[in-house]
């Protein structure tokens, strides 16, 4: 018996997708070479933007050919897209052939699903919960191991889907991520950790104990072996001097930090509920280059928010040409039903969205080549 797991979105999925291969192992399945020749397929979902979602439903579509000519095949849809309940329902009727849909809360009973399916029953569930920490990741990449530490996303960003499917923040035990390091470091296969959340910075303010992300980064560069350290995603608001001096200070710690800006115009910022301004994330760099000299950032933007004018875009493309970072993302602002952006005025056509994602990053491709 073959599984093959296709894997949309972000590093947080592709590390789901390892504790879903470790499942499927562990049921006695292999890796297939491809979807043609699997018993099981399991798609792995993102909703952030529209065409992760269009990309889904087309893959998920095309195996409705593949299930004629396999009937015992099952097909299972799991992750951030169908953890939305219209969502997860609308799938099930455009695709019947589908066995499974199940939300980001329900991976840890995959298992028990597939066994059902197997007895002839269809399967649709999204529902709150904790992820279960005790199972075990089939780790894909041959020198990163990915180290989720926190789960989930209190910010509500106006656009945002997160929070609405992956839930409120909830940090990992200090203790258990520690252990869980020490047991990747004496395997001995990797070189670099990567530590997962939506804000690393807001790290264990939950816990019963709170612990910094300072002090978890530092209690991790104590653990002995020859590793180097890294981390995503940190929010400007949340980024502390303790953590940039912790990347100073720790030689394990890579020096890098992702800073997503989204946007360089203070209004934008204020609708997008980011907490932070121009001036703010200005500092932040500053600092940053200040403390660390040869230290890489990059960031993220979206461009295009409702009622964003091309004067605000300007301030935009202006951040970018300022700072110079080591490389952007610039994303299409994609509304996402439920989110608060999507309701506002005055969105923004798509040809303009498209004009400003384009001139955005031909300005930092000029940047790239002056570097150069
Ligand atoms: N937690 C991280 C990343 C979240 S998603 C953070 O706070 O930065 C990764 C990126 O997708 C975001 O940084 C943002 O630039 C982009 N994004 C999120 N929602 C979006 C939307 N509705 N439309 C377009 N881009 C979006
Ligand atoms: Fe989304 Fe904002 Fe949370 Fe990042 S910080 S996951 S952009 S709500
Ligand atoms: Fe990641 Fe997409 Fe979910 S970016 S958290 S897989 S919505």
């Amino acid at each position: 018996m073959k599984y093959f797991i296709v894997t949309y979105g972000c590093q947080m999925n592709v590390h789901e997708s390892e504790k879903i291969a470790a499942i499927l192992e562990n049921m006695g399945y292999q890796l297939a070479f491809s979807r043609n020749d699997a018993d099981i397929i399991v798609f792995n979902t993102c909703a952030i933007r529209e065409g992760a979602e269009d990309r889904v439903l087309g893959n998920v579509g095309n195996l409705k050919k593949l299930k004629k000519k396999n009937k015992d095949l099952i097909i299972a849809v799991c992750g951030c897209m169908t953890q939305k309940e219209q969502t997860a329902q609308n799938l099930l009727r455009k695709f019947p052939f589908v066995d499974i849909v199940i939300g980001t809360f329900n991976i840890p009973n995959l298992k028990h699903y597939i066994e059902a399916v197997k007895n002839g029953r269809q399967f649709e569930l999204y529902n709150e919960g904790s992820l279960d920490e005790s199972l075990p990741y089939k780790r894909s990449d041959k020198d990163n191991a990915w180290v989720n530490i926190m789960q989930g996303c209190n910010n509500f960003c106006t656009y945002c889907i997160v929070p609405y499917v992956r839930g409120r923040e909830k940090s990992r035990k200090e203790e258990n991520i520690l252990k869980e390091i020490k047991e990747i470091i004496s395997e001995g296969k990797f070189k670099k950790i990567t530590l997962l959340g939506q804000n690393v910075n807001s790290y264990g303010k939950d816990l019963e104990k709170p612990v910094s992300f300072a002090k978890l980064l530092h209690d991790i560069c104590k653990i002995e072996g020859d590793f180097k350290l890294s981390f995503m995603t940190s929010h400007p608001k949340d980024l502390t001097d303790d953590v940039i001096y912790a990347v100073r200070d720790e030689e394990k710690i890579e020096k890098y930090i992702h800073l997503p800006a989204q946007s360089g115009n203070n209004r934008i910022l204020n609708l997008m509920n980011r907490r932070y301004t121009r001036e703010k994330y200005l500092s932040i760099i500053e600092k940053i280059r200040k403390e660390i000299p040869n230290c890489r950032i990059t960031s993220d933007f979206i461009v295009g928010f409702p009622s964003e004018t091309k004067e605000e875009f300007n301030d935009t493309c202006d951040l970018v040409s300022k700072v110079k970072f080591d490389s952007i993302f610039a994303f299409m602002y994609s509304p996402r039903e439920g989110t608060v952006a999507s309701k506002m005025d005055n969105q923004i056509d798509d040809k303009v969205k498209n004009e400003r994602v384009n001139k955005l990053l031909a300005i930092e491709k000029k940047l790239q080549k002056e570097a150069k």
